[in-house]
C-alpha cells in the first residue's frame, strides 16, 4: 500500500515541465500498459454540462433554503422527501447530457484492451453512455430506483421526470433513487472490487476530482505502482503524492493521449 509521504518527488512532477511535456509522458504510460485503471470524479462530467459539487460555481455553492450536503443525505430525505425531490429535480436530473471526450477516449483505452476499469464517484452514467463496460459506482447511479419499503425496483424515469415524491404501485411506499447519500455506506462488494485494480493497476490515473470525499478518496492509499497521474484543474490534497500532476481540462488532456 502507497504510504503517503513516502513517494519520492519524481522528475516530472517537480516544477518546471509544462503541461505539454506531462501530456507527453502520460500518452507513454498510456501506451506502454495494459493494466490502466481511471478513478473519477464530478469533473469529469462538467465538460458535458453536467456542474461538480466544490468548484466555485459547483452544486455545494449555490442558494439554497439548505446545504445541498445536507439535503443529499439519509436523515433529510427520510424527514423531508418532497425538498430533497426539489432539489434532486433541478440539479441531480440533467437531460440530454452526453458523454465527453474524456469518457469517449476511456471507453476506447478499455475496448483496446489497455484500460482494466473506471471507478467513478459520478451518479449520471454517462461512462456507460461512451461505452464503458466494467464502470465501478462507487456512489451508485441516479438511473436506477427502487422502492424504500419493499425494493421493487423502478425505472429512472419514474423518479426523475415526475411531480413531487414518486411512489411505489406495489406498497405506496417512496421510491427512491439508487444513489449513495450522505450517512449510508458505500456497497461493500463494489468498494472491494475497486480495492483490487487499484492495489495490482500498473498506472492509475486520478482525474476530475477533489479526492475530499471518503471512504471514495482513501482509495487512492492501495495503489502501489509508480505510474499515479492526477489530471485535475484545481490542486488536491494529493498532489503531491502523485507521479505527474496535470492541472488541465480532463476532456482537454485525454483527447491527446
Ligand atoms: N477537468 C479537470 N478537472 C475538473 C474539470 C475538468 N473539466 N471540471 C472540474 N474539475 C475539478 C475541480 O477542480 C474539482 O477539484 O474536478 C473536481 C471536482 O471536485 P468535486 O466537485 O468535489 O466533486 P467530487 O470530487 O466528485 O466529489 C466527490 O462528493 O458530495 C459528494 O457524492 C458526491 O461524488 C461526490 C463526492
Amino acid at each position: 500500500m502507497r504510504e503517503l509521504g513516502e513517494v519520492e518527488k519524481q522528475t516530472y512532477t517537480a516544477g518546471g515541465m509544462c503541461v505539454d511535456g506531462k501530456i507527453d509522458v502520460l500518452r507513454g504510460w498510456i501506451a506502454a500498459s495494459d493494466n490502466i485503471v481511471f478513478f473519477g470524479g464530478a469533473g469529469v462530467s462538467t465538460e458535458s454540462g453536467i456542474p461538480d459539487f466544490r468548484s466555485v460555481d459547483g452544486l455545494y455553492n449555490q442558494q439554497w433554503d439548505y446545504p445541498p450536503e445536507t439535503i443529499l443525505s439519509r436523515t433529510f430525505f427520510d424527514r423531508n422527501p418532497e425538498e430533497y425531490y426539489r432539489f434532486h429535480h433541478a440539479k441531480l436530473v440533467v437531460d440530454g447530457v452526453k458523454p465527453n471526450r474524456a469518457h469517449l477516449r476511456l471507453a476506447g483505452l478499455e475496448r483496446e484492451g489497455k484500460l482494466k476499469a473506471v471507478i467513478t464517484q459520478n451518479i449520471d452514467g454517462l461512462h456507460q453512455a461512451a461505452g464503458s463496460k466494467n464502470v465501478l459506482e462507487l456512489h451508485g447511479s441516479i438511473l436506477r430506483a427502487y422502492c424504500t419499503k419493499c425494493r421493487a425496483p423502478y425505472p429512472a424515469e419514474r423518479m426523475n421526470h415526475c411531480e413531487g415524491v414518486p411512489h411505489c404501485d406495489v406498497c405506496g411506499g417512496i421510491v427512491r433513487p439508487d444513489i449513495v447519500l450522505y450517512e449510508e455506506p458505500l456497497d461493500q462488494r463494489v468498494m472491494e472490487r475497486a480495492l483490487d485494480y487499484i492495489q495490482n493497476a500498473e498506472v492509475l490515473i486520478i482525474g476530475g476530482t477533489s479526492l475530499g470525499v471518503y471512504p471514495a478518496a482513501g482509495l487512492i492509499h492501495y495503489y502501489r505502482g509508480s505510474k499515479l497521474a492526477l489530471v485535475n484543474l484545481s490542486e488536491t490534497p494529493y498532489d503531491r503524492y502523485a507521479d505527474l500532476v496535470i492541472h488541465e481540462k480532463i476532456g482537454e488532456v485525454f483527447s491527446q493521449v
